[in-house]
């Protein structure tokens, strides 16, 4: 048996799937990553990380929304890929749940369900500085942004994008969400990403204790790959086409 007529067998007799996704599961899509891929991922000559952090909009708000407003015009060009649509295909069986450290929200537009968005969405906002633990969040999918930077609809204050940044912390409910999947699935896929950022890339340690069975597809080596059963050296999109074929 093949590495990926394995996997299509798990998927076939696993009744519990989570998927965790990163940059590299869009890169086919056209959507650059943060690390690696050379100047692709600078805007400006600037790092992703030195715009998504809290200081930087503090400092700047309408440099960080120049950016973010130019990040959503090349995500807006782009469409979901063969690998999302797979995905989105396996999510209707019970049992599955996607974790996407993506905020291109690509998997929620073809149709995928029982998505986790762990850092946000880039197509919603929020109130910048504004320490509410539930705070009012809101859709707006403008390409390009009417006005930079933007403001709050209803207070007309200065508004944020829904997105967690370098320093801040995850909503606890999306944390509670996304371990549970991590620690109760039999069958753990993560996709495209580099395992560096966290607390994202400790899920992979926590299903792996769990005792789900674990695969990587990423056609790099992470710091995930010493510690996962199974690693498919490939990029997403050839890597779940071929799983696609043997179900
Ligand atoms: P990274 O940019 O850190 O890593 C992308 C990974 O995708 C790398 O390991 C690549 O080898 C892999 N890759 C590239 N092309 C691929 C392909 N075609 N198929 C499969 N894999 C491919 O992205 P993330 O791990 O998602 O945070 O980064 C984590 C977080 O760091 C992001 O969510 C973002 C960033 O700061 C926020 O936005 C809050």
């Amino acid at each position: 048996m093949t590495q990926i007529e394995l996997v299509a067998e798990k998927i076939r007799s696993t009744p519990n799937i989570t998927v965790l996704t990163g940059a590299g599961m869009s890169a086919e899509s056209g959507v650059p990553t943060f690390r690696g891929g050379g100047a692709d991922n600078l805007w400006n000559g600037r790092r992703p990380e030195e715009l998504a952090n809290p200081d930087a909009f503090q400092l700047d708000p309408k440099l960080v929304w120049k950016w973010y407003d130019w990040r959503r015009q090349v995500i807006a060009k782009c469409q979901p890929n063969e690998g999302h649509l797979f995905l989105s295909t396996l999510s209707r069986h019970e049992g599955f749940t996607l974790i996407t450290q993506n905020v291109d929200g690509l998997h929620e537009r073809c149709g995928t369900m029982n998505v986790v968005c762990f850092h946000g969405s880039i197509w919603e906002m929020k109130m910048a500085f504004d320490s509410n633990p539930e705070p009012r969040v809101w859709r707006n999918e403008e390409v390009p942004l009417n006005e930079i930077p933007p403001l709050c609809p209803v207070t007309h204050k200065l508004a944020r994008p829904n997105i967690v940044w370098f320093g801040e912390p995850i909503d606890p409910k999306v944390v509670g969400k996304a371990t549970r999947a991590a620690s109760s699935c039999d069958l753990f896929i993560t996709i495209g990403t580099s395992a560096r950022v966290h607390p994202a890339a400790d899920l992979i340690e926590l299903a792996k204790a769990s005792d789900a069975f674990t695969i990587e597809i990423n056609p790099e080596q992470t710091p995930a790959s010493g510690l996962v059963d199974m690693v498919i050296q490939a990029a997403a999109v050839e890597a779940l086409s071929a799983i696609k074929a043997k179900l």
